[in-house]
This record gives structure tokens, C-alpha cells and sequence, in this order.
């Protein structure tokens, strides 16, 4: 039978892959091995010999395939899928796919419409590649600058990486294929990335590394989530029931499959229990037949692998449609697309002025010299399961030369390893040449650009950075170039933050490019010269220090374990709980305009307490006006805070952000809506979200530490009372709306000695009542707590 035929459009073919026909019609062997890979990329078919007419497909097909196999694939940030034939580490030739920005920029674009359209893109390029799901996004949070995978993962905060998660999915799924939502959850490093157990807090997981995963599954309800490798306090990703099953199908209403990661299952039964439906890639019909073996001897109810196999099946016969009809892409359009997304993720960090005008934007490519291998050689894209294979490459060098017609003068001033190879022959060539070659030709210049950044060896999937500095010998050439030319340029190529601290005295400017993918060197050009008015911010803190980073001590753990000590205050959370200087903050990113932010409000628009997750409940309002004289775009960032709670809360909190596109002059009002759990915690002993009632401050600001405009809002809040116990506190009693004026009267009354009050707060009842204070017996504290109770 072939894929056409299966197509559930049963209009055109007249067959329906009807998924409850199909699994009622499956053997328990054949339903096992459903649940893991037929080799790396591919589910398992179940075929039948002479199954002419065969019931269990619900057709009368003279084929013997009663359920297809479909193809996933990496991802990202461009289709990997394998030309050859599948080897054991999947890391073959791929075929050619645009490779877009990788989701570092994409995270720097703060534009969910954009990073829709990529979507869109990749679900084309999917499509027309016969996958039926693209192994992506990635959407962990950066919890320290030197994750190998930074690259590809979105955010420090779990608004910006949901927001943008959401837009990536959705995109790709309108193109009918699927995408696998990953790595689910908390594989924060490389480090031992398949064993180490994650030890963080609940409120913490709930507040920051679950966050965006929700608001993807409730958004955009991915056609699959892939689990971590690492185990969450000491259960594995891919056996955790509580994550695969209470938190994300009960709680959320997931309504996909989820599959492990390339060699996550450690216990196939515990998993299938679980909640885990795909194992991939193959087992050999290993696991499979550990999944027979415990439904035969009652470990494992057949049941429970009915809906695993279900979830197969509908995966199967949501893709049949695009598999039959895979269309084509427009490989010029994408090619415009990944540039236009490579601009709009370039992050304007400096831009200082020399001789009265700021360095940038270039006038022309008069007068300009190119310094940096990685002009010439760009570096686009992190290495590991994501690496593409380009339909074609920009470089900055090359793309500068095309825009401006002039022939500007290029020296490489270092080799990209610092091996002293030139990549041009291979030929041994002497590094302090290059320099003295670089500092001739930025010497002649008026304005010198000089492209550095981490060499591919740097960072990776596989493993962490060890520190966060540029190679020794790029930032050495930048301080000859400097001696001899004060302005300076520099333009970095990196997956994630590197230190600019010691060295970015040297540059008045400074561009953010990341790994900006195949049209990443003419993006940044388009920037540089102005056709693009830069609108990228920083989706990470840049701290000025290693040492400085909340998870610093905590990173990457010992003997299989990481505690997340630092526990909400990830990122800007941190710096901004300790007051400390950062090289630049998060939401930052300047622009060749300006903009003015007028009349901040806050209103609440009704009772906030019980209110559903989605519902307005503080409308905040700003005028913005570009008071430049260049149209650009602006992004108004909206954060929260919450000065007196009874848990410790950040100081303030990206809730909303809206990206608008400003002529020279032009005002806009803008309506930004914070629902009740923007402004909600979760409550680690009530265990479940809680708006506590009060005051809340809402800043509206170009950055996290720019901020335009402040409003306090007042909200009534949800009934935070924890029950009664022998082991509350007595401060805890006097604070009860029902016993707290009894207690009052006995503490107060003159039972207890005046200088025994300062002691007493912190005591349990019960030890008050052992001791005979204020009166109180264990018969009274019995009564005591159940009418506090009832
Ligand atoms: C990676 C995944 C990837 C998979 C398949 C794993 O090692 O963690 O992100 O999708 O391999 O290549």
C-alpha cells in the first residue's frame, strides 16, 4: 500500500487510515513495536504477509503494510536529513536545506511574527523532503553562558523562549508536519548531559524551566515533545511519570506524542508506564519485547500500551496528508528570509560616537577595511544533531564589497582555530604575520571592521565551554588594530555570551551578530550599512564576569548531580536581585533612532483572585514615538514585580513585549495585557499557582535596566492560608482570620512574660503547650486547630 493510499482523505482516495480500526486490529507484539524506532530517523511499519484485504488498515488494499512508517528529522533551525543511508550516530551528509539563523538569533529578534514565518519555511522545506516531523524547537533555558547547546535554545527567560517556541511551531505546523518540542526538561548543559540528575525545587521548575514549555503546549500543541536525557531529582526525563503525564497531558492538556531522545530510555516498561509513547531511534526489538514481556506477566496493563500505540498511530495518520502531497520551496525566498532574520536578530551593543557622528551606520564602504578570518569564513551555525547542510553561503567580506561596489580592503589578522592554518591552502602560515598584515590595513583605513567571534571547536552539542572569553590571539589582534586606528568596529560570530568586559574599551562599536546562518554575512552587512535599522535585544544577559552568573559554583555539578542553587533567579533575575553591574542587561539593544515612552498606566480589570490562567487582569498602556529621524522598530518590554511577598520573588519579571515599527515622528499607543498568572507564583507548599494579593509594580522599558515608566496596581489575591498544625508557629496562629485574636488574647494577656514575647513567635503550638506557656494544654490546641480548620 503506498502512502497515497492511506491518506486519510477519504474524499479523494476513498480510504481512511482510521487509527481505532488499525489498533484494534494489531497484535500486542505488533502494537510493542510501535513504540520504538525502525532505525535512526524512522518509526516502525507493521506489515503483513498476504495481507490482501486486510481488516486491521480498514481498506482492501492488495498491499501488506498495515500501518506506514513515517520519517522524523533534525532540526532546528534547517532540515538535517540524512542523503544516505542512516549511520548509528546520524551525523552523515544531509541533503541541502536552508540553514535560518540559529535560535540564539532568533531569540534576539524578539518578533513572534517573524519567527512564525521561519516556520513556516522550515515546515515547506519538511514537507517537500517527504519528514513528517522536524526535530525541534529547542527551548531550554540559558542558565549559564557556557551550555555547549546555548546556540540553540532561545532565551534566559522563559516568556521570551515560549513567546517565540509558540510562533516556531505553529509555523511549521501549518505547513502540515509535525515539530518535536525539546529537550523536555531542565538539560540545562552538555556535562553529562545523559546521566546527571537536575536537583531543582519545584517552584523553581514551575516559575522557570517548565514555563515555556507550557506556554508552547497550550499555544501552539506541538504533534510531539521530546524528553531530556538527564534525570529531574533523580528520576529520568523518560521515565517520570510526574512530567510526562501528570504536569504535561494532565495539567496542560497535551495532546501529542512524546518521544525520547536519541538514547534516553533507560528502562523501556518504566517508561511506556510513564507516559513515554516513542523510543527512539531503534532498539533491535529489544525493548520491544521487554514491553511484551511485562504485559504477559502483569507488570505492565495492555492498556497502557494501547494508548502509547494510539498516540503512534494518530501521529501516522495526522502526517499521511503532507506525505502524500510533499509540494516544493522557493529556495531563493528562504535564502531572503534567513538574511532578513539574520538582520533582525543582530543586536546593536554600542555604538559610540568619534568625531561628533557615531561609528555607525557606514556611509559607504569608502575609507573601510575589513579585519577577521570570520569576515571570510563565516561561522553560521553550531555543531551537533543540528548542522546543515546550506543551500548557500554569504559573507560579510564578500556581501560588503556587493552592497557598497567598493573593493574594500581585507586582512584575516588571525586563523579561525588559531592553528595557524590558512584555510585558503592549508598552507602553515605564521599568526604574528597576520597581525602585522591586519594593523597595515586598518592603519590605511579611516574605519576598520573587525569580525571575531568563537571558532566552531568552542562550543558545541557534546560538550560546555570551560570559559567565556574570545581566543587569546583574536582579542590580542583587536588591541594591534586599536593602536593604530580609533575607530574601530568589532563584529562578533558566537552561540552564546562572551565576555566583552576586557576588551570592548578597544571599539566604539559593537554588533551582536550570533550564529546568524547561511545568509547571516549579508544580514549583518545590511545592519552595518544601514539598510536595516538594527532591532535586535539581547534575549541573555551579557555578564561582565564568568564568575558573576547565578549558576557559577553550581555548574556543571559533581558525581551526577546539579543543583540548581540558584533557583529562580536565573539571569537577569539574579543580577538585578544582587544589584550587580552587568556588561549589558537583558532586553538590550540600541537602534540607529531613538525612541521617547509617554504615559505609562496600569488598571486592574477585575477581580484577579480565581481569575482563568488567559484572562486580562491588568491592562497596561504606554505611548511610544520614534524621536529619530530614521524609521526603526522598538521593543517595549513589560516587567512585573511584586515588593512584599511571603516567598522571596525577583525583583522584576519580563510579562509581555510587543515589537512596533515606527516612522521618524510617529507615536503609537499600545495595549499590553497581564493575565492573573502574570502575576501569579507558584506556591511550593499549596503547590499550585497563587496571585498574592496586593500592591505590584509594572515597569514599561527598552531593557531590563532602561526602564521608561512605572505604575503600582493594587489586586486582590487568592486565600494563601495554610492549614493549622501542631507545628505552626505561634506567629503564625496570631495571623489566622479565626483563632489569631484568641491566640492574641492568650500570648498578649499576661500569661506570658514580657520577655519571653520576643521568643515566642517562632515556637510551635505544640511545644507552647508542652511547656505550659500562655496557658495552653494539648487539650485546648486540639480545639484550637479544629476550629482554625473547619
Ligand atoms: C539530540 C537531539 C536530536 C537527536 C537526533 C540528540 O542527541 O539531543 O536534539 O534531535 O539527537 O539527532
Amino acid at each position: 500500500m503506498s502512502i497515497e493510499e492511506l491518506t486519510p482523505d477519504a474524499a479523494t482516495t476513498g480510504r481512511v487510515f482510521d487509527v481505532e480500526r488499525v489498533l484494534a486490529g494489531l497484535t500486542l507484539e505488533e502494537k510493542a513495536s510501535l513504540l520504538s524506532g525502525q532505525d535512526f530517523w524512522t518509526t516502525q511499519p507493521v506489515a503483513r504477509d498476504g495481507a490482501a484485504g486486510n481488516s486491521a488498515a480498514g481498506n482492501s488494499t492488495s498491499g501488506s503494510e498495515v500501518v506506514p512508517s513515517v520519517m522524523v528529522t533534525d532540526g532546528p533551525h534547517g532540515l538535517r536529513k540524512q542523503a544516505d543511508s542512516p549511520d548509528h550516530l546520524g551525523l552523515g551528509n544531509s541533503v541541502p536545506a536552508t540553514c535560518f539563523p540559529t535560535a540564539v538569533t532568533l531569540g534576539s529578534t524578539w518578533d513572534p511574527a517573524l519567527v512564525r514565518r521561519v516556520g513556516e519555511a522550515l515546515g515547506r522545506e519538511t514537507r517537500a523532503n517527504d519528514v513528517a516531523v522536524l526535530l525541534g524547537p529547542g527551548i531550554n533555558i540559558k542558565r549559564s553562558p557556557l551550555n555547549g547547546r546555548n546556540f540553540e535554545y532561545l532565551s534566559e527567560d522563559p516568556v521570551i523562549a515560549g513567546e517565540l517556541g509558540a510562533a516556531l511551531v505553529s509555523g511549521v505546523q501549518s505547513q502540515g508536519v509535525g515539530t518535536s518540542l525539546k529537550h523536555f526538561a531542565a538539560n540545562n548543559q552538555e556535562a553529562d548531559r545523559m546521566r546527571v540528575s537536575a536537583d531543582v525545587d519545584e517552584r523553581t521548575l514551575r516559575e522557570i524551566y517548565l514555563a515555556g514549555f507550557e506556554r508552547v503546549v497550550k499555544r501552539a500543541q506541538p504533534w510531539t515533545v521530546m524528553c531530556s536525557y538527564n534525570k529531574i531529582n533523580d528520576v529520568y526525563a523518560s521515565q517520570n511519570h510526574w512530567l510526562l503525564t501528570e504536569v504535561l497531558r494532565d495539567e496542560w492538556g497535551f495532546e501529542g506524542l512524546v518521544m525520547s531522545d536519541w538514547g534516553a530510555v533507560r528502562d523501556r516498561v518504566a517508561g511506556v508506564a510513564a507516559g513515554l509513547d516513542l523510543e527512539m531511534p531503534a532498539s533491535g526489538g529489544r525493548t520491544d519485547a521487554d514491553v511484551v514481556a511485562a504485559v504477559r506477566d502483569g507488570h505492565l496493563d495492555e492498556a497502557v500500551v494501547d494508548v502509547a500505540a494510539r498516540r503512534v498511530l494518530r501521529l501516522v495518520a495526522r502526517s499521511l496528508p503532507a506525505l502524500a502531497a510533499p509540494g516544493a520551496y522557493d529556495a531563493d525566498a528562504h535564502h531572503a528570509l534567513a538574511r532578513e532574520t539574520a538582520a533582525a536578530g543582530t543586536v546593536l551593543l554600542k555604538n559610540h560616537s568619534v568625531e561628533g557622528a557615531p561609528l555607525l551606520p557606514l556611509a559607504s564602504g569608502d575609507g573601510v577595511a575589513v579585519v577577521g578570518e570570520l569576515a571570510r569564513t563565516p561561522r553560521y551555525q553550531g555543531a551537533g544533531s543540528s548542522q546543515v547542510n546550506p543551500t548557500r553561503l554569504d559573507d560579510a567580506l564578500t556581501a560588503l564589497r556587493a552592497a557598497t561596489g567598493v573593493d574594500v580592503p581585507f586582512a584575516a589578522g588571525y586563523t579561525v582555530d588559531g592553528a595557524g592554518q590558512d584555510p585558503a591552502n592549508g598552507s602553515g602560515i605564521n599568526e604574528s604575520a597576520l597581525t602585522a598584515e591586519a594593523v597595515e590595513v586598518a592603519g590605511a583605513a579611516e574605519t576598520v571592521l573587525v569580525f571575531l567571534g568563537l571558532p566552531a571547536s568552542y562550543e558545541s552539542e557534546g560538550f560546555d565551554r570551560e570559559h567565556m572569553d574570545l581566543p587569546a590571539e583574536q582579542v590580542a589582534l583587536l588591541e594591534a588594530v586599536a593602536a593604530v586606528n580609533e575607530r574601530v568596529v568589532v563584529v562578533l560570530a558566537n552561540g552564546s555570551a562572551v565576555s566583552v568586559a576586557p576588551w570592548q574599551h578597544l571599539a566604539p562599536a559593537v554588533v551582536e551578530s550570533w550564529l546568524g546562518g547561511q545568509a547571516g554575512g549579508s544580514g549583518v552587512v545590511d545592519v552595518l550599512l544601514g539598510a536595516v535599522n538594527p532591532a535586535g535585544r539581547l534575549a541573555e544577559t551579557l555578564p561582565l564576569r564568568l564568575a558573576d552568573n547565578p549558576s557559577y559554583g553550581n555548574f556543571p555539578g559533581e558525581l551526577g548531580h546539579v543543583r540548581y542553587g540558584e533557583g529562580v533567579l536565573v539571569g537577569y533575575r539574579w543580577y538585578d536581585a544582587r544589584q550587580a553591574e552587568v556588561a549589558y542587561p537583558f532586553g538590550h539593544g540600541l537602534s540607529y533612532t531613538t525612541f521617547a515612552y509617554d504615559g505609562v498606566t496600569a488598571e486592574v480589570l477585575g477581580t484577579v483572585a480565581h481569575a482563568a490562567d488567559d484572562d486580562p487582569a491588568v491592562r497596561v498602556r504606554v505611548t511610544v514615538t520614534n524621536t529619530g529621524d530614521r524609521a526603526g522598530a522598538e521593543v517595549v518590554q513589560v516587567y512585573v514585580g511584586d515588593p512584599a511577598a511571603q516567598v522571596l520573588r525577583p525583583e522584576r519579571e519580563l510579562k509581555a513585549f510587543a515589537k512596533v515599527d515606527l516612522a521618524p515622528g510617529e507615536s503609537r499607543h499600545l495595549t499590553l495585557d497581564l493575565t492573573a498568572r502574570d502575576l501569579a507564583y507558584w506556591h511550593p507548599v499549596l503547590r499550585r499557582w497563587v496571585v498574592e494579593g496586593g500592591e505590584f509594580v509594572v515597569s514599561v522599558g527598552a531593557s531590563s535596566r532602561d526602564l521608561r515608566g512605572s505604575a503600582t496596581v493594587v489586586v486582590d489575591g487568592d486565600d494563601l492560608r495554610l492549614p493549622l498544625a501542631e507545628l505552626s508557629t505561634v506567629a503564625e496562629a496570631l495571623d489566622h482570620p479565626v483563632v489569631g485574636p484568641r491566640v492574641h488574647a492568650m500570648v498578649h494577656g499576661g500569661a506570658v512574660a514580657d520577655d519571653m514575647l520576643g521568643m515566642i513567635g517562632d515556637m510551635p503550638l505544640a511545644v507552647v503547650a508542652d511547656f505550659g506557656l500562655a496557658g495552653l494544654t494539648r487539650a485546648a490546641l486540639t480545639t484550637l486547630l479544629s476550629e482554625a480548620n473547619a
